[in-house]
């Protein structure tokens, strides 16, 4: 299929990095019994690809044709869904911060952009979509009918990441990880290519003092006046 379509309802859910896009698209994808999108893991997994080839980071043509023929899946049978590289589960290993940081290097690249692009179009199917990213209401599902932009500071976010680690067992210093979101903040918003920004039609919620729930609540109420399905 080398086509959208655009009759199928989306809902793009973007914002910088740890400001929990994760957490409200699965939930609203579990509310309506939609489709998910993850189009970060996407970025990652390429990345990893990458890494383990060793390609050069600034080799734009090796890259746009390693994300061509990169061969991913979403394995959703489970409730955590699963993703995989050459059939491999590399669910974890995309979550590394090396990978995070790779990512956001190789997205800033127009060609790998372009070459993404329609892959992640096709998870526009029947009943609807909720796309999570940093440019899927700018440019991948520009037309999507609701559109939402999470936003909160660098040290809320900081935080919540350490948190997260932390229930992980990971090791990690605040100072560490607020210096690697303020870098990827940076290279994500001043990339020339679809960068971080609200699209003009998105509801912005700053969700620096807000609770998960305060952050489904608002989505739901506002979704629901848009009267999309
Ligand atoms: O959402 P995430 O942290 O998993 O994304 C990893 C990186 O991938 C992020 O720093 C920038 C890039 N990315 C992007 O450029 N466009 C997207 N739609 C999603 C992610």
């Amino acid at each position: 299929m080398n086509q959208t379509n655009t009759t199928i309802p989306v809902i793009t859910i973007d914002g910088p990095s740890g400001v929990g896009k994760g957490t409200l698209s699965h939930a609203l994808a579990n509310h309506f019994g939609w489709h998910l999108l993850d189009s970060g893991a996407i970025y990652r997994v390429l990345a990893l690809s990458a890494l383990d080839h060793h390609l050069s980071l600034d080799d734009e043509n090796r890259l746009a044709q390693l994300a061509l023929n990169l061969s991913l899946t979403f394995d959703t049978h489970d409730d955590e869904a699963k993703v995989l590289l050459d059939g491999l589960d590399v669910s974890q290993d995309i979550r590394r911060e090396e990978v995070g940081g790779t990512a956001s290097k190789i997205a800033a690249l127009a060609k790998v952009r372009t070459a993404l692009l329609q892959r992640q179009r096709d998870f526009r199917q029947l009943p609807g979509l909720i796309a999570d990213g940093r440019d899927m209401g700018t440019v991948v599902f520009s037309d999507a009918p609701v559109k939402i932009f999470l936003d909160a500071s660098a040290k809320s976010r900081a935080e919540r990441r350490m948190n997260q680690l932390r229930s992980k067992q990971i090791c990690a210093t605040f100072d560490e990880i607020l210096q690697e979101i303020t870098a990827r903040d940076v290279r994500d918003r001043n990339r020339t290519v679809a960068p971080l920004k609200p699209a003009e039609d998105a509801l912005i919620i700053d969700t620096t003092s807000l609770s998960i729930s305060d952050v489904f609540e608002q989505s739901i109420n506002y979704i629901n006046n848009r009267h999309i399905m």
